[in-house]
């Protein structure tokens, strides 16, 4: 498969997409910005998501637990600020560095991180890879490619097993 450029070889610096649209695109991209931006304050201010919609602030997204008795490849403060620069780097060192088992690896996120409902990062909008991004207005393309599944779920449907 060719190297999936789109992804990242054509973004602007840091890699976000940006997006084209009529005359409101400015006010548009200006206002989710902001609420980025928002979001980074909180983020930046080491505060943990509390699972709750209404205690009379802003809610915030409801981020599933990671797979019991695990720990991740960096603390949760610094993942959540700089998830996407590892994953990013990770991908060209395999993708081009031909790197492989490495620390920051997309599927290794996704066998931690899963939901024990769905057995899935993106199949419902509370799972962990969408919860934040909905919410923050990201989106990623990484799943037209890579599975949302843990590995051995993978396995076990392709083998036929009943979902
Ligand atoms: C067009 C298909 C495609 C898209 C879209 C894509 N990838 Fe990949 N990616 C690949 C292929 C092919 C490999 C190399 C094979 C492998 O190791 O799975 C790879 C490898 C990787 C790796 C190293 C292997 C691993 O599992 O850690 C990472 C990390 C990665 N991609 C992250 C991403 C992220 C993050 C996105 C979204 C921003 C993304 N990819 C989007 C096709 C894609
Ligand atoms: C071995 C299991 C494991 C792996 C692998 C793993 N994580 Fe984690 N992750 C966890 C655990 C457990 C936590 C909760 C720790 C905390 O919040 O201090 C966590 C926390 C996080 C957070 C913060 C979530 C929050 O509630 O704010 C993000 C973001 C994150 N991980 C992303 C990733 C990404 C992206 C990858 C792959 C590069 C990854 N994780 C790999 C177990 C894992
Ligand atoms: C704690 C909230 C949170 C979680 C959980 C989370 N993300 Fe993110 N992610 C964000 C935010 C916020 C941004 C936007 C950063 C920015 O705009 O600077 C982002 C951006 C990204 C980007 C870069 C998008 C771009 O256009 O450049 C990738 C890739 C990414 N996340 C992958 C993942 C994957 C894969 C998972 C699940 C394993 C995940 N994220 C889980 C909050 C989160």
């Amino acid at each position: 498969m060719a190297a999936p450029r789109r992804a990242f070889g054509a973004s602007p610096p840091r890699g976000r997409h940006r997006r084209t649209g009529g005359a409101g695109s400015v006010v548009a991209a200006w206002g989710t910005r902001a609420l980025r931006a928002a979001l980074w304050g909180l983020l930046a201010a080491g505060l943990h998501f509390p699972a709750f919609a209404e205690s009379g602030r802003t809610p915030l997204p409801v981020i599933e637990k990671a797979k019991a008795g695990t720990a991740c490849v960096e603390p949760g403060d610094v993942m959540r600020r700089k998830h996407m620069d590892y994953l990013k780097h990770q991908r060209d060192e395999t993708v081009h560095g031909g790197v492989r088992g490495a620390k920051y690896s997309l599927k290794d996120c996704i066998d931690c991180h899963a939901s024990a409902k769905t057995a899935s990062v993106t199949k419902a909008e509370t799972n962990f890879c969408v919860s934040c991004h909905s919410y923050a207005a990201v989106k990623i393309d990484c799943f037209e490619c890579h599975s949302n599944r843990p590995r051995a779920v993978a396995q076990a449907l392709a083998k036929g097993a009943p979902k």
